[in-house]
């Protein structure tokens, strides 16, 4: 059994992806070339912005979203720290410092209640993250942002791309939104890929500055920017998934939902969906009491199962000079230590369903 099954999907649409890199081939603009025009205005109406901006990965998206809003040194930027190391890492390459703030047990999303006591006049920016396929609480965010002067928020997508919150798509909740096309996201290429949403013209532009090295024309650069473009043949198997997308994404909550029907068990805790949210489930993740022992049973029916996130980064060295220390985030320290990923993919059969869950519960 796989994890994340690609190839299930692949079959389903490899002759419009052959189709669509066939085309590049015979136009030869491999970097930035037409697809990319196209995918980024099929995918911001899709989000329903009026900006998309195609980059070279979800990490470089946060690098240029953070760099489009001027932060650097001496700036503070709120997020969490229960998610993948880009979000934190960015923040701190950029020579501003991350602050952490604990997540909620439901959503193992940023807990907007403990907000407002981490900003200070430094705070240029917040970036919550939509971990595991749904977005923070947006709406909350945005309000207690509104209330200190409109701090700009950056949401870190890469995991809730297709997501809604409150009817609205994840990406158009706030002044940047920021999503990963790495192969295993719901939306994926075929390599490294990433997109920048906004509906804010000068941001936009400024932001497809900063993906080009700071460039605005030919030969003219007033800014510094990164090598953050993104591949032609990329876009185009993004386009390619696009197709399918929804249905994936209702496969996704589908099996999800036959997960939570079969493991419903006092020792086990259930992902749980905001009322008013929907998720993409780029992740099925639950919290085992005893991590190790199903971990050891799935191991021994030959199914894969991940921590993610085991270590969270306020516990990672690169970030020991923050001076954090353990039982600095209670919550995500305890969700650390029992959450456990399932294998997720709108092609699991109900057998394979089955199977996962009897080794869960074994
Ligand atoms: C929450 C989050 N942010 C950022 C990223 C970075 O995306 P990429 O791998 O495309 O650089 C990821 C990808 O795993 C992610 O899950």
């Amino acid at each position: 059994m796989q994890f994340i099954d690609l190839k299930s999907q692949q079959v389903r649409i490899r002759e419009d992806i052959e189709a669509r890199i066939q085309k590049v081939l015979d136009h030869g603009q491999y970097i930035l070339g037409p697809e990319i025009k196209e995918m980024e205005e099929m995918l911001a109406s899709y989000v329903g912005v009026k900006h998309c901006v195609g980059a070279s990965s979800g990490t470089d998206t946060l690098l240029i979203a953070l760099l489009a809003l001027g932060i650097g040194p001496g700036d503070e930027v709120i997020t969490v720290p229960y998610t993948w190391i880009s979000t934190a890492e960015m923040i701190a390459l950029v020579g501003a410092k991350p602050v952490f703030v604990d997540i909620e047990e439901s959503t193992m999303n940023m807990n907007a209640s403990l907000l407002e006591s981490a900003i200070t006049d430094k705070t240029k920016a917040i970036m919550p993250v939509g971990i595991y396929g749904q977005t923070s609480d947006m709406k909350e965010i945005c309000g207690i942002s509104e209330r200190h002067g409109s701090i700009p928020i950056i949401e870190d997508a890469a995991q809730s791309f297709g997501a809604t919150h409150h009817g609205k798509k994840s990406c158009a909740l706030s002044e940047i939104g920021s999503t990963s096309f790495f192969p295993s996201k719901p939306l994926g290429c075929y390599g490294d890929g990433g997109a920048l949403f906004t509906d804010d013209d000068e941001i936009a532009e400024i932001m497809r500055q900063i993906r080009v090295h700071g460039q605005m024309k030919k030969h003219h650069h007033p800014r510094l920017g990164i090598n953050g473009r993104l591949d032609s043949i990329q876009a185009a198997i993004v386009m390619a998934k696009m197709a399918i997308f929804d249905e994936e994404i209702l496969k996704r909550q589908a099996v999800a939902e036959a997960y939570n029907a079969r493991l419903d068990r006092d020792d086990i805790t259930l992902p749980e969906v905001a009322p008013h949210n929907t998720s993409v489930y780029a992740q099925y993740t639950i919290l085992c009491e005893d991590r190790d022992s199903v971990q050891s049973a799935l191991k021994q029916a030959e199914i894969p199962a991940v921590p993610y996130y085991a270590v969270p980064l306020h516990l990672q060295p690169v970030f020991n000079d923050l001076g954090y220390v353990k039982g600095d985030f209670p919550v995500t320290e305890m969700v650390s230590d029992r959450c456990l990923s399932l294998p997720m993919n709108p092609y699991l059969s109900e057998e394979e369903i089955d199977r996962v869950c009897q080794a869960v519960l074994n």
